[in-house]
């Protein structure tokens, strides 16, 4: 398949003084050769709410796995002015709350309490400040009662919170989820998108919820084979059938 050239639209590189993300010709290939990202450029300002759509494969999920130190390409990523290197990675891991498309990924201790408290625990925190974190987190994504639950015995949409809980209690300063709505049903969803607006965080997600995007995200990204092709307010992007069509998506 020819590999497009961006950009294909108007990128917009918001203004903001001191951006919490700021991505800058970022590359990276997986072992195996396949090139997942050609160059990715993108700033997030603080407090903004920023979607990146795109079709599969098109290198969303690898982009988010490098905003906390997970993968590594080249090119430069900050964090709140910060590079990630091997040294402030722990700082990095604490700023960035980084919620994977598999919940399953995330929950991997016996209890909810124990996932919610593994990230605190491992900063150190005293006992205290640690259930503290875990009530407020739970409290959070309206799960309060639900400490003493096994992990792996919760539903789907459950799971989902309780991701989002894990990385809460970090009390992260940007909020990367990947693919937060897929595989809820209405009802979950709808809870996940009002949790999403009532958190005053900043916060970058992958979806193919174009719906979702429109409701909640006022800017998104979208990308294609490893490209930014597109960065703008969403209202307008969504209304260009030519540039959704190009890259797969519909609009809702
Ligand atoms: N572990 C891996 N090893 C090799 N190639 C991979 C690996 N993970 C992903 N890729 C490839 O990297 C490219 C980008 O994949 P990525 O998962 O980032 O896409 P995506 O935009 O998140 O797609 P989706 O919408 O399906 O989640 C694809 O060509 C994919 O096949
Ligand atoms: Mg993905």
């Amino acid at each position: 398949m020819p590999v497009k050239h961006p950009p294909d639209y108007e990128i917009t590189i918001p203004e903001c003084k001191g951006d919490i993300l700021r991505i800058r010709d970022l590359r990276f290939a997986y072992p195996d050769g396949r090139v997942a990202l050609r160059g990715v450029s993108l700033n997030v300002c603080e407090g903004e709410k920023v979607a990146v759509v795109g079709p599969n494969g098109a290198g969303k999920s690898t982009l988010m796995l490098h905003l906390n130190g997970i993968l590594r390409g080249h090119g430069s990523i900050s964090i709140a002015g910060m590079s990630i290197t091997r040294e402030n990675l722990p700082i990095i891991r604490a700023m960035v709350g980084l919620v994977f498309h598999n919940p399953d990924d995330q929950l991997f201790s016996p209890t909810v309490f124990d996932d919610v408290a593994f990230g605190p625990l491992h900063m150190g925190l005293p006992e205290a400040e640690v259930y503290t974190r875990v009530d407020e987190a739970l409290a959070a994504v309206q799960m309060d009662d639900f400490g003493k639950r096994l992990s792996h015995h919760l539903s789907a949409g459950q799971k989902k919170r309780i991701a989002i809980a894990t990385v809460l209690a970090m009390r992260p300063q940007i909020l990367v989820l990947d693919e937060p709505s897929s595989g809820l049903d209405p009802r979950a969803r709808r809870s996940l998108i009002n949790l999403l607006r009532e958190l005053p965080i900043t916060m970058l997600i992958s979806t193919h919820d174009l719906a979702m995007v429109e409701e909640l995200f006022p800017r998104m990204v979208i990308m294609d084979e490893g490209f930014v092709v597109a960065d703008g307010p969403t209202a307008k992007l969504l209304e260009d059938g030519v540039l959704l069509e190009a890259h797969g998506l519909e609009k809702p």
